[in-house]
């Protein structure tokens, strides 16, 4: 058996600190063997430094995942070609910085991690379908452990590619939406999914920023500057069990900590 520990988009220093706190105990409860986060919104909400890569790598993250938000700090364009656990959707067009995949290797077995984003109310980006295919079947060549993390703002569109990938992955989760849902589930053949993780921050702003912000947005219409919010704040993630043989999911199980739902050892 095997577990991945897979923790939503982190925003901002609120959704690093409840990472790094409750960590080292989500890995006496769980004891996972690959710990993967999606960092898109871990720079003040808008992409990511080099400094919280190392940040979150010593924290005990071992490979980050990105997604719309990916080249707001324009510091990532210095370091993205060096960094071989930090990956961004793997279908924008030929020629951009970085990757779409990677690999953590563990003393039990070697995770491929696939990130790719939705098109659906995002940027026209290249069919993640296609692009699926093409990195799915690269991973298999190397092993039968390949998660994805598919950042897409449309249930459909996630549904969609979780059912077209089924038996060929060991699960796909999304992100984006900062909104955990309550649909877990094993498909028939296999592959654990989950809409969305649903995020890490704070509890009390929009989608983890400064909800008077967000209102004002939304009732001007005018050009506002998006803040992290300060408050209580939540951790959502999700845990996948692995078959070691087979590399297939038997579990999967959801991760919510917040004000409501303490932390059990
Ligand atoms: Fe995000
Ligand atoms: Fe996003």
């Amino acid at each position: 058996m095997m577990k991945l520990l897979f923790i939503g988009d982190i925003v901002g220093s609120p959704g690093r600190e409840i990472v790094k706190d409750y960590l080292p105990r989500l890995k006496r409860k769980y004891q996972p063997t690959f710990i993967v986060a999606n960092g898109e919104n871990a720079a003040n909400g808008k992409g990511i430094t080099e400094k919280i890569v190392k940040e979150l790598f010593e924290a005990g993250v071992q490979a980050i995942t990105l997604g719309n938000h990916t080249w707001d700090n324009k510091e990532i364009f210095e370091f993205i070609d060096d960094q071989d656990r930090v990956i961004r959707p793997a279908n924008f067009p030929p020629g951009t910085p970085g990757k779409g995949i990677t690999y953590i290797k563990q003393p039990e077995g070697e995770l491929a991690i696939i990130n790719l984003q939705g098109r659906t109310f995002l940027p026209p980006l290249d069919c993640p379908f296609a692009k699926a295919d093409e990195l799915v079947e690269q991973a298999r060549k190397r092993t039968k452990y390949i998660f994805v993390d598919f950042h897409a703002e449309v249930t459909s569109e996630k549904q969609a590619l979780s059912w077209y990938l089924d038996g060929r992955i060991s699960g796909l989760v999304g992100t984006h939406t900062h909104v955990q849902t309550g649909d877990e589930r094993i498909l028939p053949q296999g592959t654990a999914y989950l809409t969305d993780a649903g995020m890490c921050g704070p509890s009390d702003g929009i989608l983890g920023m400064d909800r008077e912000v967000v209102i004002k947005k939304f009732r001007t219409q005018l050009p506002v500057r998006f803040e992290v919010a300060s408050g209580p704040t939540q951790l959502n993630g999700v845990v996948i069990t692995l078959d070691k043989a087979s590399g297939k999911a038997t579990k999967i199980e959801r991760i919510r900590i917040d004000a409501e739902r303490p932390f059990m050892e």
